[in-house]
């Protein structure tokens, strides 16, 4: 890489010596004759490094300084003060200069302090290239389709993507919520900062509220240490809020608050936390029969639409099927280590045509089912169960091409698997009185992965409380 130097010095003769010297060492070099020009140059990513005299008539080095901390938060700043002022020194360095260089100095130290400066540049833009290249490799998953209502939700994504606009996510289960709040966070300035994930739908006020705001020690039993909640940790980034319409009643004039603010306390404390988070919320419920039922406030329901994006069911983009089906083999063939297999002409327009009551979800799961069952070269309507054959029923039954009994076979099996999977998790949510992070840990299983198996199955608080004698 090419560095590129800004020299910033009232004094010609200083600011012709640093402008060759810096040149000959192969620097891409400008200079500004006073902090007016300085300030008046300075844009993002323009410059890497920049050497600025302190005491300049006008503004001064130190106000270079600040502007360029905030123009352009990656430009490294050399702070060149006067003999024995180190006081001064420190101050520059507090506000975010990189080095600084007293007076008089040679060419050697100067040769030496860019140079320095100038590989923690690189440094820092190399791994930052690499965190971005991750999270597009792995966490930010593309979203998948064609159809005119997806364009629209990506144009909407688009569109707010690098701003702080609270948005609300809509759509059914399944439909690709989380993945739509994913997208706006990666594709927005926050994109390197923390994407926190919360769910609303925990079962205490107590629980959810913790888990926003934090606590202090002592807040409530088994607070036994001060806990920094999802809204910190959120700082600079973005929080996710699942399942927004569960959040109970109590809790929402409390997070409405820190919405508009962007300033709220720790359980059991009355310090004020301040914080910079951008917020999406995301809910399957019908949020006005809410607001009129009385169990969610208009006014934060009016706060946290400022921007609505439905992600439509999957039966309304039907032409989005075939290019999510080769999406998932992809995906599935890669993770389960498997070859890609072709799908049936019959499979395909069973996967076309389906009900899809889980939406994209539902599809997911059957073609990655389907590529480890499949027996032949390529994947049949058989192997497309529940989705495609039995329940949804299309055209062609599965029946006669000799899969019946495998078909009763896999739904006997998946009902079995169901009711062990309820009746093992029950048993394990009441053993630790309804709490999934502990119930979650006891059988090794991630929280997430509980609260979705829970949701799956439906399990709902009633149930782990009910019976408990
Ligand atoms: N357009 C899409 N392209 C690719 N994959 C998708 C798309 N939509 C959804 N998916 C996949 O489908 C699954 C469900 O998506 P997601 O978790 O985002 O749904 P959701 O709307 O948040 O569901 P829920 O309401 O149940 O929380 C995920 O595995 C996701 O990767
Ligand atoms: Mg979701």
């Amino acid at each position: 890489m090419q560095g590129r130097v800004l020299v910033v010095d009232d004094e010609k003769g200083m600011r012709l010596a640093l402008t060759g010297l810096l040149s000959k060492e192969g620097y891409q070099v400008e200079s500004a004759d006073s902090g007016e020009a300085a300030v008046r140059i300075i844009e993002p990513g323009r410059f890497h490094v920049a050497i600025t005299d302190l005491s300049m008539t006008g503004i001064t080095g130190m106000q270079v300084l600040e502007h360029a901390r905030r123009v352009d938060p990656d430009l490294a700043v050399i702070m060149i003060t006067a003999y024995g002022s180190e006081k001064i020194a420190v101050q520059a360095m507090k506000l975010g200069a990189v080095d600084y260089l007293p007076k008089p100095f040679d060419n050697d130290e100067v040769r030496m302090v860019v140079r320095r400066v100038m590989e923690t540049v690189e440094l820092r833009r190399d791994h930052r290239r690499l965190l971005e290249q991750v999270q597009s490799d792995y966490a930010f998953e593309q979203l998948v389709g064609r159809s005119a209502v997806m364009r629209r939700v990506f144009d909407t994504v688009e569109k707010v993507a690098d701003t702080d606009i609270t948005v609300l996510v809509r759509g059914a289960s399944g439909t690709g919520k989380e993945l739509v709040a994913n997208a706006l966070h990666y594709r927005g300035p926050r994109r390197a900062k923390p994407l926190v994930k919360m769910n609303c739908a925990a079962l205490s006020r107590e629980l959810v509220e913790s888990e926003l705001f934090g606590h202090e020690k002592g807040a409530f039993t088994g607070a036994v240490a001060r806990r920094e909640g999802k809204f910190e940790a959120a700082d600079g980034g973005t929080l996710f809020l699942d399942e927004v319409g569960d959040m109970p009643l109590e809790t929402q004039a409390k997070f409405l608050r820190a919405l508009q603010e962007r300033e709220f306390e720790r359980v059991g404390g009355n310090t004020a936390i301040r914080v910079d988070v951008r917020v999406v919320a995301a809910t399957n419920q019908d949020l006005e029969t809410a607001v009129r039922a009385g169990r969610f406030r208009e006014d934060l329901y009016y706060r946290l639409r400022v921007v609505e994006l439905t992600v439509p069911p999957l039966a309304e983009r039907r032409e989005d099927i075939p290019l999510l089906v080769d999406h998932f083999l992809r995906l599935a063939a890669e993770h389960f280590k498997r070859p890609v297999k072709p799908l049936s002409g019959a499979a395909l327009r069973a996967c076309v045509e389906g009900e899809w009551k889980g939406n994209v979800r539902e599809l997911r799961s059957a073609v990655e089912q389907a590529l480890l069952l499949s027996a032949g070269p390529e994947i049949d309507i058989g192997d497309l169960l529940p989705g495609a054959s039995a329940s949804t029923g299309p055209a062609t039954s599965p029946a006669g091409d000799g899969y019946g009994g495998a078909a009763s076979f896999r739904e006997a099996k998946a009902a079995a698997v169901e009711s062990f999977e309820r009746a093992f998790l029950v048993a394990a949510l009441r053993r630790h009185d309804g709490n999934i992070s502990k119930a979650a840990e006891e059988i090794g299983m991630y929280r997430q992965n509980l609260q979705q198996k829970m949701r799956e199955l439906g399990i709902s608080a009633e149930e782990i409380a009910g019976n408990q004698t």
